[in-house]
């Protein structure tokens, strides 16, 4: 991990953590009208694009625990809050999945919010998904925006199934990487959806390093407490506006916004995201991509020369 950057996790704050209170989805109906609305007046369109360009895709290195074999060198490309349909079409997708392709990430994830309001939304990933062609393949969970027309997501699900995306609904999978193996699992979306952390570790290997991939980043509270050793969030948009280092909308109760957290062993990385919702705007929160990148402290022993003594295996 990134020496400078790990925090510990402030005291709880804000009250938009929760499960969705009836006034709370009335202002999120009218915030997508508000939305749709900005959405054809074309000028979000410019202005998105401009935003884009300052798109970050940050290398960041995430150590593995002492004495875990493989997996070093993996590369993982982490897409969250995507909100296809917002300000953006099939074409700006298009060049936003030809530079993650160009970081040549061994896994590209989906961190959920991948559309805004509309179910039809998801079929704006037609084009853009081929483009993508990581060897270890592509996952996704399913975000707050991802269930905003109602609990039934299977449409959702089955189209990213269709078009090659491994839907982590609950669910893992094992990665066999450099001699060594990761259980890459999902769940889904904290507020809107019905997450089953148990469910998604069902299979883990005692001992196996764990990614864990949650819309919501208050979800760490509980990966942590089952040592999964990374989790990825996005939901928040790293504030997406934020006036002085400080944004108006609080997302998690943790104060979660943006960057590394860790408590023990276990780390969580919130990605800023790539699309806004609402308002085609940010303000000191740039779009980005991270490229995650595990390293191994076991390291090969180099072949002992004849003459050697006795070989200390070495150790970053
Ligand atoms: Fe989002």
């Amino acid at each position: 991990m990134n020496p400078a950057s790990p925090r510990r996790a402030p005291m709880p704050r804000g009250p938009l953590s929760g499960k969705r209170t009836m006034l709370r989805r009335g202002l999120a109906m009218a915030l997508a009208a508000l939305n749709r609305g900005l959405d054809r007046l074309g000028f979000g369109h410019w202005l998105h694009r401009r935003i884009h360009r300052g798109l970050e895709m940050p290398e960041l290195t995430l150590w593995l625990r002492d004495g875990v074999p493989g997996l070093d060198g993996l590369r993982i490309a982490f897409v969250s809050d995507v909100h296809a349909g917002s300000f953006l079409d099939a074409n700006d997708l298009v060049r936003v999945f030809e530079r993650v392709q160009e970081a040549q990430p061994d896994l590209v994830l989906f961190g959920g919010d991948l559309i805004n309001t509309r179910e039809r939304e998801i079929l704006l990933f037609q084009k853009a998904l081929p483009v993508l062609r990581p060897r270890h393949g592509v996952f996704a969970v399913p975000g707050n925006h991802d269930h905003f027309f109602g609990p039934d997501i299977g449409l959702w699900t089955s189209f990213l199934e269709r078009h090659g995306v491994q839907v982590l609904l609950n669910r893992g999978v094992r990665i066999e990487h450099g001699g060594g193996s990761l259980w890459l699992c999902g769940v889904d979306d904290l507020t809107e959806g019905a997450p089953d952390l148990a469910a998604a570790l069902d299979g883990r290997r005692h001992g196996e390093t764990a990614v864990l991939l949650a819309h919501h980043p208050d979800f760490f509270f509980e990966a942590a407490a089952v040592d999964v050793d990374l989790t990825l969030s996005g939901h928040t948009h790293g504030g997406q506006i934020r006036v002085g280092g400080w944004a108006p909308i609080h997302h998690s109760r943790f104060g979660y916004e943006r960057g590394w957290f860790q408590e023990n062993d276990c780390r969580l990385y919130v990605g800023r995201g790539v699309g806004t919702t609402v308002l085609p705007l940010r303000i000191d929160a740039p779009p980005e991509i991270p490229i995650v990148t595990l390293r191994s402290r076991v390291v090969a022993q180099a072949p002992r020369p004849a003459s050697a003594g006795r070989a200390v295996p070495a150790t970053v």
